[in-house]
């Protein structure tokens, strides 16, 4: 019997990371359906339930394998997401090796798709001789940045934050200054964190090819950057197939308590906050947007962490415990008729497509940016960590459909509530907010297209899908 053609999928921890690539994984074999493929998982602890629950959503021709999980206690603590990231996949590759050697004989193995986190899995893609592509969750600005950043790094001495105050990415009509760039970046150059991001960057030059979560109306110069062989010398192609968000259409999250609320709201009358996976922010700035909210008597649906003056310090933890108490007191009694707080998580792709919810607040990951561009819902750019201040800094000043409030003291970031309840008035109410739901109905537009039978995204995962089936 002739075996099936199959391809292995390598996420990182983190739900950000695993969400884009379960729905790529879902969009390449619903239209190439001949395929089929496998998700090898390394997980940082035991699966959480929101984790089980993605997988147990694949489709029959998608397997998966969780594989034996390293446990926080084995990690170093007080360290960058990035790092627990690494060492996790770095665990996982004798669990890989087995996986991938069980698969190779049971099928007909082509292709190794993984993380850029994950990329310590390549030299296993070599050892296999399949080819080896690298999924990018984050956009084309950030990949054309990873790209620039092997050369870059040989402009630096100690600290990339001393060396020089703006860098021109490819691809982006401004400027950054360096503390917009990637976090990762900022650290001391002989730093773990600083080095596994530059291995990882490095890497790239070496897969036979780069997916990238985006489209060409989003990022048309960065996309034109990163195709470019005259700018990234070497460099492999570079598939944008984006935009690629998940459905959220589960009828166990339509009888959730925060749907069944906003099914009452009227149309565009809420503001949903949410920081991500696990984004945290200080207590300080918790307060301000319950006093911001307040004050601007919006209504709103809250997705509520624990405070933390590390902005990602639950990033990679899942679920957590109720953290109510942290909110100003009487807060909840005051606000019983303007708006409801979740605790930790809630179905966001249902809230965002639902007809009740006007404005966004998000950290701008790029999951999240996506999804509220997919639904055409105006954003407040608070970026936390990671990539997240270069897509605010895109979306407020290039694509400018969301509005930045002003932090009022840098030091220690706190963002004052009198400004909170100005930029979401101006999202919910204001002309310049009606001007910016205009803008991002157009790009919302310009997705659809792009996804459509002759979109640009649909042909790139057609080339992408061809290459598999001819080998
Ligand atoms: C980080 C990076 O910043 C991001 O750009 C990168 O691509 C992935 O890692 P993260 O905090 O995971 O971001 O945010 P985001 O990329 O927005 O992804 C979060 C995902 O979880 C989204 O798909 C969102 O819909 C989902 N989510 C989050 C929920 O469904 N409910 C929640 O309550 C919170």
């Amino acid at each position: 019997m002739e075996k099936k053609t199959c391809i292995a999928m390598v996420p990182c921890p983190g739900q950000g990371h695993l969400i884009p690539l379960v729905e790529f994984a879902k969009t390449l074999i619903h239209q190439h359906n001949n395929l089929h493929l496998t998700l090898l998982i390394p997980t940082l602890g035991p699966p959480t339930p929101s984790i089980k629950a993605i997988l147990n959503s694949l489709p029959p021709n998608i397997d998966f394998n969780i594989l034996p999980h390293i446990s926080i206690q084995d990690l170093p603590q007080n360290v960058h997401p990035a790092i627990h990231m690494k060492l996790t996949v770095t665990h996982s590759l004798p669990f890989l090796h087995e996986a991938l050697t069980s698969l190779n004989t049971r099928t007909h193995l082509v292709a190794l798709i993984f993380d850029v986190f994950s990329s310590d899995a390549l030299h296993l893609a070599n050892q296999f001789n399949i080819l080896s592509y690298v999924f990018f969750t984050s956009g084309a600005l950030t990949l054309s940045f990873c790209l620039s950043f092997p050369k870059l790094d040989e402009t630096v001495s100690s600290q990339f934050i001393d060396s020089t105050k703006t860098v021109n990415v490819p691809g982006s009509i401004i400027p950054f200054q360096v503390k917009d760039l990637v976090d990762l970046v900022l650290y001391e150059r002989s730093s773990e964190i600083y080095k596994i991001y530059l291995g990882l960057c490095q890497k790239l030059y070496f897969v036979d090819g780069i997916i990238v979560n985006s489209f060409t109306d989003m990022e048309a110069e960065a996309i034109r950057a990163v195709q470019e062989k005259t700018t990234f010398v070497d460099s492999p192609s570079v598939y944008p197939v984006g935009p690629i968000i998940g459905t959220g259409s589960t009828s166990k999250e339509s009888q959730m308590e925060c749907i069944q609320w906003l099914n009452n709201q009227p149309p565009k009358s809420v503001l949903y906050i949410c920081f991500g996976s696990g984004g945290t922010i200080t207590h300080d700035n918790l307060n301000e947007i319950a006093f911001g909210l307040e004050l601007s008597g919006q209504k709103f649906l809250w997705v509520l962490r624990a405070p933390n003056n590390s902005a990602s310090s639950s990033y990679l933890m899942g679920q957590m415990e109720d953290h109510l108490s942290y909110l100003p007191s009487g807060f909840l009694n005051r606000t019983k008729e303007q708006g409801l707080v979740v605790p930790s998580w809630a179905p966001q792709i249902e809230i965002l497509s639902h007809g009740s919810t006007g404005g966004f607040l998000s950290h701008c990951g790029w999951n999240s940016t996506l999804e509220s561009v997919v639904h055409s819902v105006p954003m407040i750019a608070w970026p936390l960590f990671a990539e997240q201040r270069m897509n605010a800094i895109v979306l407020t000043d290039v694509l400018k459909v969301a509005v930045r409030p002003k932090v009022d003291d840098q030091s220690s970031g706190i963002v004052k509530h009198e400004e909170i309840a100005r930029v979401i008035k101006i999202i919910m109410e204001e002309e310049e907010g009606l001007q910016i739901r205009k803008r991002i109905k157009d790009l919302s537009d310009a997705a659809a297209v792009a996804l459509s039978e002759h979109g640009s995204s649909t042909r790139a995962l057609s080339i992408l899908a061809h290459k598999f089936q001819n080998i």
